[in-house]
Parts: C-alpha cells; sequence; structure tokens
C-alpha cells in the first residue's frame, strides 16, 4: 500500500484499519482470537495504521489491538484519550490528571513504550486547548508519545493548541455524505496538520451492501438508530447511489473503493481508516490505494454531491 505523511514526519499507509467495530457500536464484540487474526491480515496486507480508543469497550479495543500487534514495530498505532462512555453518550473529559492516568493505562493496553499518535477524542469545554496541548508537550518530553492529535474540534481550538504544540492530525467525519470539514484544508495546509478521515464510507452506507431490507440489532448495533439508515432514506439516497455505482462500474471496482479513492484523491495528506472486521472487506478498501482519480473526476464528483439531496448522516450536525 502506498504511504502518506501526517503532519510533516508520521509516515502511515495510505489507509488506516478503524478497529472500534471489533469491539463496540456495530454488533457484538468479536471473541479475541477473531479479532486477533483479522487486524494480523491487515497488517499483512500492508496497513500500517491502526485506530482505536480509550472508551472503545471501554479499554478491551486497545487491548486487542495491542495483542494483535504485538511485536510488529512498524505498525502505527492511533489511540484516544479524554472522553467516558456511559452507555451511547459520551462525556468529555480532558483534566490534565485524567489524560496522565490515561495514558498509562493504554501504554499498558497496547504493550508499548510510547504511543505512536495520541489523539484527544473530544474537546473538554472545562479546559482551554494550550492545557491540553501543554500536557501533550510534557508527554511527549517524558517519551511517552510521539504524536498527537484532535479529534472534531472547531478551527479556532485546534489552531490555539497547534501554536502551544504541533498537532500532527486531525481526527474527523468525512466522507461524500459530509464534506464540512473541506473549509478546514487551508488551515490544515498552512500548518501542516494531517486529516485522517473517520467514518469515511458513512458508517458503511457508501458500499452499497445494506439496502431498505437490512435490519441491525438496536442493542449492539448504532445504525438502528443512524439517519442515513431509516426508513425512508434509502429512497433520499437514490441520486448518490446511482452516482456511486455508476463510477464503480465505469472504473471497474467497488463503490466503496471509490468512495475512499475519492477523498485521497483531493489531498496528499488525507487519510481514511474505514472499519471492517471482515477479512475480505480490508482487502477491498485497500484497493482505493491504488485507483487514482484524475482532479476532473474528483471535481466532477463534487459538483453532483454538492447539487443532489440525500438524507441526514449519523453525527453529522454542528
Ligand atoms: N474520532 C471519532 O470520534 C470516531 C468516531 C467513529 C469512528 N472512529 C474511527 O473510525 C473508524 C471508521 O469509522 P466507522 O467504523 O464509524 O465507519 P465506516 O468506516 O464508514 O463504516 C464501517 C462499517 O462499514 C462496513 N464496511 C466497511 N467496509 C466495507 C465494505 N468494503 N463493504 C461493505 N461494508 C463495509 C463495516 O461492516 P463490517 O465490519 O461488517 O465489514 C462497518 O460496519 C472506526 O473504526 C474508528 O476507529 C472515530
Amino acid at each position: 500500500m502506498d504511504k502518506r505523511i501526517l503532519g510533516g514526519d508520521l509516515e502511515v499507509s495510505g489507509l488506516g484499519l478503524g478497529c472500534m467495530g471489533f469491539s463496540h457500536a456495530y454488533g457484538e464484540p468479536v471473541d479475541e482470537a477473531t479479532g486477533i487474526d483479522a487486524i494480523r491480515y491487515a497488517y499483512d496486507i500492508g496497513y500500517r495504521f491502526f485506530d482505536t480508543a480509550e472508551c472503545y469497550g471501554p479499554y478491551e479495543n486497545e487491548e486487542l489491538v495491542g495483542k494483535a500487534l504485538n511485536g510488529r514495530k512498524d505498525a502505527v498505532i492511533a489511540t484516544k484519550f479524554g472522553v467516558t462512555l456511559k452507555g451511547v453518550t459520551p462525556t468529555p473529559d480532558s483534566r490534565p490528571e485524567v489524560i496522565r492516568k490515561s495514558v498509562e493505562g493504554s501504554l499498558k493496553r497496547l504493550g508499548v513504550e510510547a504511543i505512536d499518535l495520541y489523539y484527544q477524542h473530544r474537546p473538554d469545554p472545562k479546559v482551554e486547548p494550550e492545557t491540553v496541548a501543554q500536557v501533550m508537550k510534557e508527554l511527549a518530553a517524558e517519551g511517552k508519545i510521539l504524536h498527537w492529535g484532535i479529534s472534531e474540534a472547531s478551527q479556532e481550538y485546534i489552531e490555539r493548541a497547534d501554536a502551544i504544540f504541533h498537532v500532527t492530525a486531525i481526527q474527523n467525519r468525512y466522507s461524500m455524505m459530509w464534506r464540512d470539514y473541506e473549509s478546514y484544508f487551508p488551515m490544515l495546509e498552512k500548518r501542516k496538520i494531517g486529516f485522517v478521515a473517520f467514518s469515511p464510507l458513512a458508517n458503511g452506507l457508501l458500499s452499497r451492501a445494506y439496502d431498505a431490507s437490512s435490519t441491525f440489532d438496536p442493542k449492539s448495533n448504532y445504525r438502528a438508530s443512524m439517519p442515513q439508515y431509516a426508513p425512508g432514506a434509502y429512497e433520499e439516497n437514490r441520486k448518490l447511489f446511482s452516482l456511486l455505482d455508476d463510477l464503480a462500474s465505469s472504473h471497474n471496482t467497488t463503490p466503496a473503493v471509490v468512495s475512499l479513492a475519492w477523498m485521497m484523491a483531493k489531498k496528499d495528506y488525507i487519510v481514511p481508516i474505514p472499519g471492517t472486521r471482515k477479512k475480505e472487506r480490508m482487502l477491498e478498501n485497500a484497493r482505493a490505494s491504488e485507483l487514482k482519480l484524475s482532479s476532473q473526476d474528483v471535481a466532477a464528483i463534487d459538483e453532483a454531491l454538492s447539487s443532489m439531496t440525500m438524507s441526514a448522516v449519523f453525527g453529522g450536525h454542528k
């Protein structure tokens, strides 16, 4: 797989593997042996960037990723602090003493000497960005983290944090259904900050593997209540689906690959992290690294996306 650089000096594979779904949000967690086997498969086919978080599970996902990648020193592992998950409602908590406790736990569970990329999972309205950045600077000086990032923050927040200690990457929602963060591109370029795209398939919808007859267990699968999977949404997304189907057929590939290749063609600092527990889908998604869409292709897709109506998408609120 191609390599990409985040934040000026962090080399990762062109796509990362979102590991959340092994333990959280997309159905009952997989058993440990199955999860380890799948993550190692991703490594074997070229993924070198793996995404987890303290609150996935909580804790179990970091343990799984740590066990799976044990000894694979060129695997870049990103994890996150600053969110306490109670039920499905995340509560931000980035008090310095909480971060310091979190980092020790994550290092232990991942079985690493330093965390490659440590994100603040969500800004905490009670803690200033300068305070969080200062803690990151100290953790880096202590050798506990190598890079840091921020997920779902305002531009002002990112700039204030970056002024204290360089932010390597933001991690934000980004897909053909949610393009609002494109407005951040000039700021990211000015400050040499990478963009890691989460939910790049709009929680799987853009793969076209699901239709109006798909059902999800409301106890374990958040898709049961996501607006893009609601009754009626498939009809609202009819134009989007035909665009994806046409693109897939003209490039002799799949809708998932086109969706990922589209964002990768936009900027060389964009790294999607599609999540999947299935080996064949890891292989499929990795093919986005080979599909090089031209700037004309991207402009035509953008124009089509901007002019069509589509349903709401999970998390796509200000
Ligand atoms: N920073 C944050 O706040 C935040 C929030 C959400 C997610 N994330 C991270 O971002 C990663 C990706 O986001 P996401 O998992 O929410 O959304 P996503 O990558 O858009 O979609 C994941 C879903 O799509 C399915 N899928 C993936 N590839 C597919 C393919 N080729 N064909 C058909 N279905 C496919 C997967 O199902 P199967 O597993 O059944 O294949 C999974 O349920 C997560 O794993 C997590 O690490 C971060």
